[in-house]
């Protein structure tokens, strides 16, 4: 093979971005664009899937330009992208028919909630590993479904298409507007309400709990295979399969084994501990899920703490606030003061959701008082990410019953050496970065090169791995359980607001 480099494609929340890498696992050259984020109602959240399409046919010249590449150089690309947020297009002209509908949207808590009281609850606990919540994206197609003029009619007749960002960009890279492969993989199934997550395809039972036409759905295929070959974007290059992103991170941080974890920090933060075979259902409010499943392999599967708002918290005291212009400059803002002034912000603007599932909470900030600065929110800021790690790292040690000595951290607010320290105080174990801390776009880099031949296996991806950063505890057990008692009446506030 000639080709030098592998490209990974990151279609996330806020951004599209496009990576390249060597084969030793370092990041030669991005390309990035944001899209925009439409909030059309309180708890509504929107993407344009047009916009992001346009995006990724930016993106992955402009990489291969910035790097003085051409497409030959390239033996794959991968995709890995925000997970559940739902686009439904039309077949013929490949349009999308609705607004796509992302992750943080709570529209079908109505939905939810029938289903959570109807007879199917337990079915779907043991079909799809899942307990009914508006963070999938089933519930949002059903919304769509109903609300959309024609649209389940179109569906019943097989005119539309349904699939997570994975699937809309792949039917647009491999086949023009009017249709390339329609596929999604197993990790993004996983997170529909749709999927058997033991035999890895969809469910008739869940299919007609939720009304849901199978001739929409996508086929779905394993992690690193070859999916197509684009015909955009980058034409003539193997389209070497898809993660969910956090999944991507996890294969990324190279987490192959049972028991290894990882945190990745972005709009949200996921904990993701590798569980090896064994599907972990959870007794703490966790997700099971799939991890990655390679060609002709059992899969191996995860248990997962999603948190809703981290990066995002940020983004919104910068943008919708003004207290700071940029978000590298809340570290320094709040390292001006030594504490939050006993002020607590718990950012449930979407609900809560690991390992509370709250949909109906809402942020609160607590503990206010004339003394607290700019500086102190700040603080309180990051705080609220750490907190909210700490509460899942919990849960996934009672579910497991093993205690996590230790944590890879990744994403973009790894860079907040304050923040990694706080996650580490508040958890009382070492915190530690690796070297490419875009762990995403590598993970699903390193699936498309498996996938054709330019990495041989897991091991060699391994070798890549390189510790970049560690962070030791440094606060006592007393003042962290005083704390962490104050951070739960906090959480208890935004339950205290919901509305029953
Ligand atoms: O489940 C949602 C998740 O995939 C979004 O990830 O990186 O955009 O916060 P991120």
């Amino acid at each position: 093979m000639n080709a030098r480099y592998v490209a990974a494609l990151d279609q996330g929340t806020t951004s599209t971005r496009c990576m390249i890498f060597d084969q030793r696992g370092r990041m030669v050259t991005v390309a990035q664009h944001e899209q925009r984020q439409f909030f059309p109602q309180p708890g509504w959240a929107e993407h344009d899937a047009e916009e992001i399409l346009n995006n990724t046919l930016r993106v992955l010249p402009e990489a291969l330009k910035s790097a003085g590449l051409l497409t030959t150089d390239i033996a794959a690309l991968g995709i890995a992208n925000q997970r559940e947020t739902t686009v439904v297009w039309d077949r013929l002209t490949g349009k999308p028919l609705a607004p796509a509908i992302t992750w943080q949207d709570t529209r079908s808590s109505q939905i939810v909630a029938d289903l959570q009281r109807g007879p199917h609850r337990v079915l779907f606990e043991e079909v799809c590993g899942l307990s009914p919540a508006g963070y999938f994206a089933a519930p949002r197609l059903r919304w769509l479904l109903d609300h959309v003029p024609g649209l389940a009619r179109r569906a019943r007749s097989g005119e539309v298409a349904f699939g997570t960002m994975d699937s809309w960009l792949t039917w647009h890279l491999t086949g023009g507007p009017d249709g390339g492969v329609h596929a999604t993989d197993v990790t993004n199934a996983s997170r529909t309400m749709l999927m058997n997550i033991r035999t890895l395809e969809w469910d008739q039972r869940l299919l007609d709990a939720m009304s849901i036409p199978e001739q929409m759905l996508p086929e779905i295929r394993s992690n690193a295979q070859v999916w197509g070959t684009c015909v955009a974007g980058m034409p003539g290059v193997a389209l070497g399969g898809a993660l969910g992103d956090q999944q991507a991170a996890l294969f990324g941080e190279t987490c192959f084994s049972a028991g290894e974890a990882k945190c990745t920090y972005g709009t949200g933060a996921f904990v993701l501990t590798n569980t090896g075979d064994r599907l972990t259902g959870s007794r703490h409010g966790l997700i099971s899920t799939v991890a990655y499943s390679l060609d002709g392999e059992e899969p191996v599967y995860a248990i997962e703490g999603s948190i809703a708002m981290a990066g995002a918290l940020v983004q919104w005291f910068r943008d919708a606030l003004e207290m700071i212009d940029s978000a590298p400059q809340i570290e320094t803002l709040a390292r001006q003061v030594e504490s939050t002034g006993g002020c607590y912000i718990v950012p449930a603007f979407a609900g809560l959701f690991a390992p509370h599932w709250r949909p109906e909470a809402r942020g609160v900030i607590v503990g206010l008082t004339s003394y607290v600065k700019k500086a102190h929110l700040a603080r309180a800021v990051l705080e609220a990410t750490a907190w909210q790690t700490a509460e899942v790292v919990d849960a996934m040690n009672a579910d497991t019953g093993l205690a996590i000595t230790s944590l890879k951290v990744d994403g973009g607010m790894t860079a907040n050496h304050l923040l990694m320290q706080m996650v580490s105080d508040f958890l009382g174990i070492p915190v530690e970065r690796t070297l490419v801390s875009e762990s995403v776009s590598l993970g699903a880099a390193y699936a498309a090169g498996l996938a054709v031949g330019y990495w041989p296996d897991l091991e060699g991806l391994r070798r890549n791995w390189h510790r970049a950063g560690r962070w030791e505890p440094g606060m006592t057990d007393a003042l962290r359980q005083r704390r962490r008692a104050e951070w739960d009446r906090a959480v208890e506030h935004t339950l205290g607001w919901a509305r029953e």
